[in-house]
């Protein structure tokens, strides 16, 4: 895939989620819902800490009990949702194809958590080249991915299609462990569209438009499938050029995420995301090779501050009127969901240390 301008070293996977809701009337009460400024279980407002753990599409592949293994370990120390990939190396391997083997282990996964009281976020694509890619829906579609880069497969109506009928697929399967399909299994608490979206060198408004179009397409699809379940987008948390200043690194907003416009236009969404990740502190002094988990827990805390504290009262002030999210509407702090940072995830040292941080966070 060509590399357009302007593009600084990739995330690789997204460890930490800051997560705003709004209201919509309550479907059904064992799903988890947005209510007002809240997430809501049985229309009480519902808190929780998690943990990405994209791996366990891949370890359910060599052994299942590994999955039961870890959500007990959740359960034990109290993780309540964990976010994974509802896609495969094989997931689709065609348009419209499906590795059966590959998707009964996502069917394990998701019936197990449900057997665990365990809450997913089921993330559907990836911009990465991780297991699936935009390349791989490229090549799939007969587009040579050498000729084109991510806003030619943004663009492409032939790809939206193709990207939609995935997002189906998974939404509408039917569970063969439990005879439900994603789509009505309260296991299921939300979808990421897409992992990290982002669109290297957009910055001109023709492809910021181009950009926001797929999304919105995929949101309002999503929205469409999933009534029950909340729906996100999976960004990074960005911004453009009015708060560059609030960037996570030099060149953030060169990825093309304008994550103030997308998460304020695109109304088919429910809760906005942040990624917050060390290597985001690569620009951050100490260097990034010197900052250890003490300094990264700070980076954290000071980087949900900024977001909790920050530019949103600004935009709130220049839109009031366009900004539909309560999210920026006081209080509205308490939705804030921590997950671990999936390499340490099963380092229980660390994860206490996120309970306890995440306590200031959550004030
Ligand atoms: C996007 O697609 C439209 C319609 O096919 C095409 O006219 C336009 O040139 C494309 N833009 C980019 C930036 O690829
Ligand atoms: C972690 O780094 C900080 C500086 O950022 C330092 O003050 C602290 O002693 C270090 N902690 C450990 C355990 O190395």
């Amino acid at each position: 895939m060509l590399q357009r301008a302007c593009a600084v070293a990739p995330l690789l996977f997204a460890p930490l989620l800051l997560a705003a809701l709004a209201g919509l009337p309550v479907a059904d009460a064992s799903f988890v819902q947005r209510c007002g400024s809240h997430i809501c279980v049985d229309n009480v407002p519902w808190y929780f800490q998690g943990a990405n753990a994209y791996w366990l599409i891949d370890f359910v592949q060599k052994d299942r009990g590994m999955v039961d293994r870890f959500f007990d370990a959740c359960n034990q120390f109290g993780l309540k949702v964990i976010r994974t990939w509802a896609f495969n190396h094989r997931m689709p391997y065609a348009w419209g194809k499906y590795d059966e083997g590959e998707f009964q282990g996502l069917d394990y996964i998701v019936d197990s958590a449900g057997r665990h009281n365990i809450r997913l976020i089921l993330a559907l694509g990836n911009t990465w080249t991780a297991y699936r890619s935009p390349q791989d829906y490229l090549r799939m579609a007969g587009v040579d991915p050498a000729t084109t880069d991510l806003l030619g497969f943004y663009n492409s109506s032939q790809l939206r299609h193709f990207y939609k009928d995935h997002i189906s697929a998974i939404v509408w399967r039917t569970n063969t462990f439990n005879g439900r399909r994603y789509r009505e299994d309260d296991a299921v608490m939300m979808y990421d569209a897409m992992n990290e979206p982002r669109c290297p060198g957009c910055m001109d408004a023709a492809s910021q438009a181009i950009h926001h179009s797929f999304l919105q397409e995929m949101a309002t699809h999503l929205r469409g499938q999933a009534p029950y379940q909340l729906i996100a987008l999976g960004t990074e948390g960005y911004f453009m050029n009015t708060y560059e200043g609030w960037n996570s690194g030099a060149g953030a907003r060169c990825e093309g995420e304008d994550w103030v416009t997308i998460n304020s236009k695109i109304t088919a969404i429910d809760v906005t995301v942040v990624h917050v990740y060390e290597r985001q502190m690569e620009s951050v002094p100490p260097a990034w090779g010197k900052c250890n988990f003490t300094c990264f827990v700070n980076y954290m805390i000071q980087t949900l501050t900024d977001f909790l504290r920050g530019p949103e009262r600004a935009v709130c002030a220049a839109a009031a009127a366009k900004w539909w999210l309560p999210i920026w509407t006081a209080p509205w702090a308490q939705t804030v969901d921590v997950a671990a940072y999936q390499r340490r995830c099963q380092d229980m040292t660390v994860l206490q240390v996120f309970l306890d941080t995440s306590k200031l966070v959550y004030g």
